[in-house]
């Protein structure tokens, strides 16, 4: 069976958005569009929410958000417990978000990228895997309350 992938934008990501879920899907994964579907002015925050919902709860391995910045979208994502979302604007800020951060959530600044450096950014951190040893005990860290 296929591994289902959740894409979701605001306006500032549609077209970028469009772009992925193509990809995503010549790529062979069942791609779950959460919106938004036109370039018309919304709101970020009402299609973060239900994908990281979907993290979160581990119904979905990872997920996919784009906005202007990538800012919006990953504050929203990353409230919700075992949501790492990492904002990558280049392949080598996402191979290392996948190596050091595991991240779950790749949230792309659609305004600063091209098609092309999308689908790049976007194969890379699908292809990298989380380097553990040393960045488990990193990672495992994050959602401790406590402080040492
Ligand atoms: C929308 O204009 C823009 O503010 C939004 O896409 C995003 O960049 C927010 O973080």
């Amino acid at each position: 069976m296929p591994e289902r992938i959740p894409i979701a934008s605001d306006h500032a990501g549609f077209e970028l958005k469009q772009t992925l879920a193509r990809a995503l899907g010549e790529m062979g994964f069942e791609v779950q569009d959460l919106g938004t579907s036109s370039a018309a002015s919304t709101d970020y925050a009402d299609y973060a929410h239900p994908l990281a919902r979907e993290v979160s709860s581990g119904e979905v391995k990872r997920g996919v958000l784009l906005c202007g910045t990538g800012l919006g979208m990953s504050y929203v994502a990353n409230r919700y417990p075992h949501v790492r979302a990492a904002v990558a604007w280049s392949p080598e800020i996402a191979e290392l978000a996948r190596k050091h951060n595991d991240a779950n959530v790749l949230v792309l600044p659609a305004r600063f990228l091209s098609d092309a450096e999308g689908v790049t950014i976007l194969r890379t951190w699908l292809a990298t895997p989380f380097e553990g040893g040393r960045h488990e005990r990193r990672v495992e860290k994050i959602e401790r309350e406590e402080h040492p």
